[in-house]
């Protein structure tokens, strides 16, 4: 049996061995076997930093995660429908999951999951042969690799591999996630499994909308998100997520200009861009299907204001700055720079630009204080009386404080006239 402790030690932080040490003692006081699964055996054997880590016990009890919370020093942050414990390590997660069998009563359902008496079985029931590997964590095994599914082989052979036919109609959120492996990874798809994709990407109709929507963020969450869009568009599984979900060479150029920018929210970026070019109606159905946030919603909303509010076929200087403002005001950051992307080089993306790195900025130098002190009654006259200084600002009117201060005698004057 070959055995990779060597390998999780020169892969793991220290502090994520120790964690792992520690679960083997209480696995060796509870009498049971626990093994490293998933990600974490696939990175750290392709040399990758290892992230989250998910351990499989078999025969696991709350009495084990008990143990093993207490020796980690950790809270039990999640005890979920499947037996499975989340620890929470300072911050960092570890998943502790019962080993399980899993069937499918129809496509998309949530599994129907029993206890396998073995980890092989748990192994088999997972979505790619280069994710079905364990490690041995008990004393005297530790570090002992179980491969049963060919997974090394995959990841010599770069290839991500679906270990059965039904995989896909079971739980078709594997399609995307396939492609995000693909594309993260630098793997092929493996030609069987592709040609099932394609074939099974109707399936995806069967998947409740919040676990698309989940799978749709870890897409846009990627590093190399567009190679994953591009990928799952060239396989027709974006439009049998929805059918407007089409990426044009404009649409792929935008979306790589919202890669390489420096926004904060990338996923909100892309999902702005994605949704420039539908309708009203589509991007509703799009964000009904997802079963959107209301913060994903109004980036849909807003993208379809602000690409509107700024059309109008004239020059950019033909739109006075404060107008501008005015239209584009209160709209979501991510949305209006989604637009500007869009609409690079015309006008209205000028104007997307302009509110973004220059008007939204902008604020006049009096304050409502300034305003008392000048004589204008307390109550909504202030306000009033700041937003038309800003729009003077804004379009140039004044500049210095006295020019405010003028303008606002002028406007005061005028209300005695
Ligand atoms: N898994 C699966 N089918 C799914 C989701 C998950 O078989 N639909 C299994 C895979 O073995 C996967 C493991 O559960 O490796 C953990 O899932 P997740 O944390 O989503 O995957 P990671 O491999 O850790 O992926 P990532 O590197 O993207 O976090």
């Amino acid at each position: 049996m070959t055995n990779i402790a060597d390998i999780l030690e020169a892969q793991l932080d220290a502090v994520s061995l120790r964690q792992l040490r520690l679960v083997a003692d209480a696995a060796q006081v509870d009498g049971v076997q626990a093994y490293l699964v998933g990600g974490a055996v696939r990175d750290a054997l392709l040399g990758l930093p290892v992230g989250d880590m998910d351990i499989v016990v078999v025969g696991l009890t709350a009495e084990f995660a008990r143990i093993a919370a207490a020796a980690l020093d950790a809270r039990i942050a999640k005890h979920s429908q499947f037996n499975t414990f989340a620890l929470d390590i300072d911050g960092k997660r570890i998943d502790i999951a019962k080993a399980r069998r899993e069937t499918y009563a129809r496509p998309g359902a949530l599994p129907t999951v029993s206890p396998a008496d073995s980890i092989q079985d748990d192994l088999a029931r997972r979505d790619f042969s280069v994710n079905a590997m364990a490690v041995s964590l008990n004393a005297g095994s530790f570090g002992e690799l179980l491969d049963p599914l060919g997974g090394r082989g995959d990841l010599r052979r770069r290839l991500v591999r679906v270990m059965h036919d039904g995989s896909f109609r079971d739980d078709a959120t594997r399609i995307l996630r396939a492609a995000r492996y693909v594309v993260r990874l630098g793997f092929s798809l493996e030609v069987e499994t592709e040609r099932q994709m394609m074939h099974d990407a109707a399936y995806l109709d069967a998947i409740s909308g919040a676990r698309l929507r989940h799978e749709f963020v870890r897409v846009l969450q990627e590093g190399r998100a567009v190679s994953t869009l591009d990928m799952l568009h060239r396989l027709g599984v974006l439009q049998a997520i929805h059918p407007a979900l089409t990426l044009g060479d404009r649409v792929l150029a935008a979306l790589n200009r919202a890669a390489d920018s420096d926004y904060g929210d990338k996923p909100a970026l892309l999902l702005s861009v994605l949704a420039y070019g539908m309708t009203a109606d589509d991007r509703d159905a799009f964000a009904d299907r997802l079963r959107m946030t209301s913060n994903w919603r109004r980036i849909l909303d807003d993208t379809g204001l602000a690409k509107s509010r700024v059309q109008d076929g004239s020059s950019v200087g033909n739109m006075p700055r404060s107008e501008i403002y005015l239209r584009l005001r209160g709209l979501d950051e991510a949305a209006i720079l989604g637009c500007a992307l869009c609409a690079d080089g015309t006008s209205a993306g000028r104007r997307l630009m302009l509110y973004l790195d220059e008007l939204r900025c902008i604020k006049p130098i009096l304050n409502g204080e300034d305003l008392l002190a000048l004589g204008v009654p307390q109550g909504p006259r202030i306000g009033e009386l700041l937003d038309e200084l800003l729009e003077a600002r804004l379009d140039g009117q004044v500049e210095t404080r006295r020019d405010e201060m003028n303008f606002v005698r002028a406007r005061l004057s005028c209300i005695s006239c």
